[in-house]
């Protein structure tokens, strides 16, 4: 692990720092290719134990709260004055990359100590949250440690279970913390001037116009759904192929649905991710199949209408085949637009930095969609090499994580909360 940046340094270069705190994150991981690191589990536990640590080294305060986000506080030049919250996930989908998240953990962290070094402080309060689940890969639900802290947590999924029948209450209990206390995280929006993320792009946008850095306008929405079609299990050498009522073959049916009518529609994506049919044998017709789908627009209209046909055709086709189907939606979330004031803060940042001042909108999903239900948001985006995320293969350069957390340090130091007087 790197030790503490020197005292008072004269230039704020913390490139090779955070490569390798995002190098030592990187090692919590389940094991196989890549990065897995999911909500609630030993590897959750090691990364917030080291998160706490480097916040701590920098001078904040820092505890894992009730759902399992790591929050550090920088306090400022008055007692329990406003946070200006800064914050990404720790979590990663299964085999990811190093930066997903983890980026906008690391750099805030080493913003802050730099600040602690060189005895800064501000009339606001800075506070660091790295969210415990942001992907949705154990329970099927997203943004869990965001909705927490603005006020949206559903308890309800506190009784969903993960693959191996663990609830997520049993699962927080055994991670250390009170799942009932989680109401009690949602913080009033007196005490939060804006949240702000900083997040590797996950897309190509910024690589092919050669730029390091560029400022979000916009997250797109997006809709989960689960699908699950009961046929008729059978012998695989018996039964005739026009009298089956395989699962299986309907669910692959409706996933070339899927992607048929999001290629049709500019702006629409869709992606089945996970699938998997039962009883599952080489010689059994599979009776059941189970299958996500996420679609996905930066347009809500769009994609409710796109989530809307898509289910149409997939029961359409599902009754042409003689199989049940029933769909689930397990996440939902509206488009979220970033606030012009903080765009152009950033924009600022960026100029004063030596950076064109990029603006590019998301694809992906972020924390800032649950924290806009109490703060204005601001994301800014660093490169990654070719466009690459949720992969191995995900990967930034010393330069770029230098470049970010100088323009992070320049919005933090200039940063003027809005006066809505
Ligand atoms: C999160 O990475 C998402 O957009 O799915
Ligand atoms: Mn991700
Ligand atoms: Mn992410």
């Amino acid at each position: 692990m790197a030790g503490p940046m020197q005292k008072n340094p004269s230039e704020f270069n913390p490139g090779a720092t955070l490569m390798r705190r995002l190098e030592a994150l990187s090692l919590f991981s389940e094991g196989g290719d890549g990065v897995t690191r999911c909500f609630a589990t030993k590897e959750h536990h090691q990364a917030a134990e080291m998160i706490q640590a480097w916040m701590r080294d920098a001078g904040m305060s820092a505890h894992v709260d009730a759902v399992g986000n790591v929050v550090g506080r920088y306090e400022g030049t008055a007692a329990d004055a406003p946070a200006l919250v800064i914050g990404s996930h720790q979590d990663t989908v299964r085999q990811g990359g190093k930066y997903d998240g983890a980026m906008g953990v690391v750099v805030p962290i080493s913003c802050v100590e730099h600040f602690n070094n060189t005895d800064q402080r501000f009339p606001f309060a800075i506070e660091i949250i790295a969210f415990c689940d942001e992907e949705g890969v154990r329970f099927n639900s997203t943004l869990l440690g965001s909705r927490a802290i603005a006020g949206t947590f559903d308890m309800a999924a506190l009784e969903t279970t993960d693959n191996d029948n663990i609830a997520m209450a049993d699962a927080l209990r055994a991670f250390g913390t009170e799942p009932n206390d989680i109401p009690s995280l949602a913080r009033s929006k007196k005490d939060v001037l804006a949240f702000f993320e900083l997040h590797i792009e996950q897309g190509p946008v910024l690589e092919e116009e050669g730029l390091a850095l560029g400022v979000v306008t916009a997250i797109a929405g997006g809709t989960r759904l689960s699908a699950t079609v009961t046929g008729f299990a059978g012998h695989a050498g018996t039964v005739p192929m026009d009298r089956r009522r395989d699962a299986l073959t309907a669910a692959a049916q409706a996933i070339l649905t899927v992607e048929t009518y999001c290629s049709s529609k500019p702006g629409l994506v869709g992606t089945v991710g996970r699938i998997s049919a039962a009883p599952g044998a080489v010689n059994v017709i599979p009776g059941k199949a189970i299958f996500t789908i996420d679609i996905r627009a930066g347009d809500d209209a769009l994609r409710r209408q796109a989530v809307k046909d898509v289910c149409g055709e997939i029961e359409t086709l599902c009754q042409q085949r003689e199989v049940d189907l029933t769909i689930d939606v397990i996440h939902e979330s509206d488009g979220c637009q970033c606030a012009p004031w903080l765009m152009e803060q950033l924009e600022s940042a960026l100029i004063r930095t030596q950076h064109p001042a990029k603006r590019l909108m998301s694809g992906a999903g972020h924390d800032g969609m649950a924290m806009a239900h109490i703060t204005d948001v601001g994301m800014l985006f660093v490169r990654c090499k070719g466009g690459i995320s949720h992969h191995p293969a995900e990967s930034i350069t010393e330069a770029d994580a230098d470049a970010s957390a100088r323009a992070v340090l320049h919005f933090i130091q200039n940063f003027e909360p809005l006066n809505e007087t």
